[in-house]
């Protein structure tokens, strides 16, 4: 990409980069003269001084719920330069040295309570810094379960969750998507424990280390955003899938997950043959315990998973095809900044029910299409309407945690703008063209002006009745939905929007229910008006058994219509639910369901919240917070 390589900072970072880390690092350098790649929520000055590979040595210390040891930065600066700003958050940090163990003077500036501190290191000539430093132990990226938290109940667990800027408490370097870096980790936990990360895993029965414990090494070869680098330690065993794709979980859990992940290879073939290779090696997944706040999150080579995506028939599997498609989507071609998160996200939902078509076909992909539709309409709602500015693709975070951007926009508007483009060249086209822009911008940066320049430049190609046709600016910088949209197929629902009629008029609960898949149940109880009271409600939970049922998304839907119609035997089910998993995508709404039924439902949030709090992740908790504070 000759063009983009022509900024001044650019050429000279590239050129100072260590030899042999050219090829990822000039095309990330590159990417920072384009205007929209400024990244608000990180300190780091790339142009100056950025880091290229990051080497952590790490005890993970349960006892005291610290990651304690040092990083190891390589660093490239400008010729001139004479200080790395770094990210950190709540960092003890004890000293910094060169490679030579010779002090480097260094400095933590003021906290900001969403970003953090700057930590600024005199380079004193050196390209590798060490850092000797321990985390906090309310680190917001590391959650340390007790032993009755995870399945075993014998041992602790930790994990990590880096996205969107939460690697900063536990790792200091520059947490900015559009910093790519590659790293290497030895990690070293209790004797009894197995730790994994998100890299090729060097020593997968691990090394007895002098003094106990054990030890594992990691390696990622590919420069990643800094997002992405995690951890998992714990009671963790394995099982393969297929030939490059397997699960980690805890010993009681293993079984379960194997069988609901089987189609996994099944699907990175899938995925391949619709817009290139697969380029991390393995495809793992670990199942996490039920503290994990998302429902997966796309760490390269091991994707991380709620226990909640278990549903005993694999009808939660979508979540599998996203994931997956983020080694594309995010881990290859990645948002410079989070005001681009769509950029990773839509495409991501867009890729997602690619490859459920490929796998379960275009009845399947197109009800979770339809699903989607349906809480991209409601977002839209709850954000103010369509003018709301928190209703465009490219955001506005100025002063704002990047968290408080991430909603159902990025992922459903962004899908349904890639849509819209689909249907109006063509599938063929479209794909050759996605195809083609992942290999353009692999292992790179993307921001919203570059999308833009990518497809006039290889799709639209100075065609102007097509610009015209697709509002590509109205799509990407506008609030609301432009009038090209392409609205979902109605059909793959046709049967269950009927069933719904047929119940308004009849009172009759439907008896094909059973017979339903998961979508079509989803459908069916999302469609049901919010106000029909106790008694409807007590003879839909006798015939459809609702209450009982073991599909998360499934209890979720009934726990969201019992509690806006204050139905009380609910109660006991909610609170269990509440209390026994800590997937925000469920805990959030229902704490604020209950909070919009105040008499009824807030002495109810705040006794389950008092219980079920300890056991949240700093993500989950932080936004139940946020919603029962006024109320
Ligand atoms: N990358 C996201 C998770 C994420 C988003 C973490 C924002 C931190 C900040 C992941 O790929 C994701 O989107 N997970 C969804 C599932 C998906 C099927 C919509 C989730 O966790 O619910
Ligand atoms: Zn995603």
């Amino acid at each position: 990409m000759p063009l983009l390589l022509a900024g001044a900072a650019s050429f000279i970072l590239a050129a100072c980069t260590p030899a042999g880390k050219t090829a990822p690092n000039a095309g990330t350098a590159a990417v920072l003269s384009a205007p929209d790649a400024r990244d608000i929520h990180s300190y780091a000055r790339p142009e100056v001084a950025r880091v290229t590979h990051v080497a952590l040595d790490l005890r993970a210390d349960f006892a005291a719920k610290r990651m304690a040891g040092t990083a190891a930065l390589d660093v490239a600066a400008s010729p001139g330069a004479t200080e790395i700003v770094l990210d950190s958050k709540g960092l003890e940090i004890a000293s910094v040295t060169d490679r030579a163990g010779r002090p480097l003077q260094w400095a933590v500036g003021a906290n900001d309570p969403n970003i953090g501190a700057p930590l600024t290191v005199q380079l004193n000539g050196a390209n590798r810094i060490v850092i000797t430093y321990k985390s906090a132990p309310d680190a917001a990226a590391l959650q340390w379960l007790a032993p009755e938290q995870t399945a075993g109940k014998k041992l602790p667990f930790l994990f990590s969750q880096g996205q969107a800027i939460l690697n900063r408490t536990w790792i200091p370097t520059q947490d900015s998507p559009g910093i790519r870096q590659t790293w290497e980790a030895r990690i070293v936990v209790p004797e009894n424990m197995v730790a994994v990360m998100s890299g090729e895993r060097l020593t997968p029965r691990g090394e007895a280390v002098a003094g106990g414990g054990k030890a594992y090494r990691f390696r990622m070869d590919k420069a990643v955003a800094p997002y992405l680098i995690a951890i998992a330690a714990g009671d963790i065993a394995f099982q393969p899938l297929g030939p490059r794709t397997g699960v980690y979980a805890e010993p009681a859990t293993l079984k379960a997950a194997a069988d609901e992940l089987v189609d996994t290879e099944k699907m990175v073939e899938a995925a391949e043959s619709l817009y290139g290779p697969y380029r991390w090696g393995r495809y793992d997944m670990i199942v996490l315990p039920p503290a994990f706040p998302f429902g997966g999150m796309e760490n390269p080579t091991l994707t991380f998973l709620t226990p909640t995506m278990i549903a005993g028939d694999r009808s939660l599997v979508s979540l599998i095809a996203h994931e997956l498609a983020h080694s594309w989507s995010g881990n290859l071609v990645t948002n410079a900044q989070w005001a681009d998160f769509w950029l990773n996200e839509g495409f991501t939902t867009y890729f997602e029910s690619r490859i459920m078509e490929a796998l379960y076909g275009k009845q399947r992909a197109d009800q979770n299409i339809a699903l989607g539709w349906d809480s991209l309409q409601d977002t839209i709602q709850g954000a103010g309407g369509p003018a709301s500015p928190n209703t465009r693709l490219h955001l506005d975070l100025t002063g704002r945690d990047p968290d408080d951007g991430m909603s159902d926009i990025a992922y459903e508007k962004g899908a349904a703008f890639l849509r819209t483009i689909e249907n109006t060249v063509g599938r063929q086209r479209f794909d050759a063209w996605l195809r083609s822009y992942f290999d353009r911008h692999a292992f790179q940066p993307i921001t919203a002006s570059l999308f833009l320049q990518d497809i006039r430049a290889n799709l639209v190609r100075g065609d102007a009745a097509l610009e015209g046709k697709l509002m590509l600016d109205e799509w990407v910088y506008q609030p609301g939905i432009p009038a090209n949209v392409i609205a979902p197929p109605t059909a793959a629902f046709a049967a269950v929007d009927a069933a719904v009629k047929a119940y308004m008029a009849s009172g009759q609960p439907p008896k094909t229910f059973s017979n339903w898949n998961t979508q079509e149940r989803l459908r069916f109880l999302d469609a049901l008006p919010r106000d029909l009271g106790s008694g409807k409600l007590e003879e839909l939970n006798d015939a459809l058994t609702l209450s009982e049922s073991g599909n998360s998304e499934i209890l979720f839907a009934w726990l969201q219509l019992a509690i806006a119609n204050r139905y009380d035997p609910v109660v006991p089910v909610l609170e269990n639910f509440l209390t026994s998993m800590g997937r925000r995508k469920f805990v959030a709404p229902l704490f604020a369901a209950l909070a919009r039924q105040g008499e009824w439902g807030l002495p109810i949030a705040r006794r389950i919240y008092a219980k079920a709090r300890p056991g949240y992740h700093s993500v989950t908790s932080g936004t139940v917070d946020e919603t029962l504070k006024g109320s």
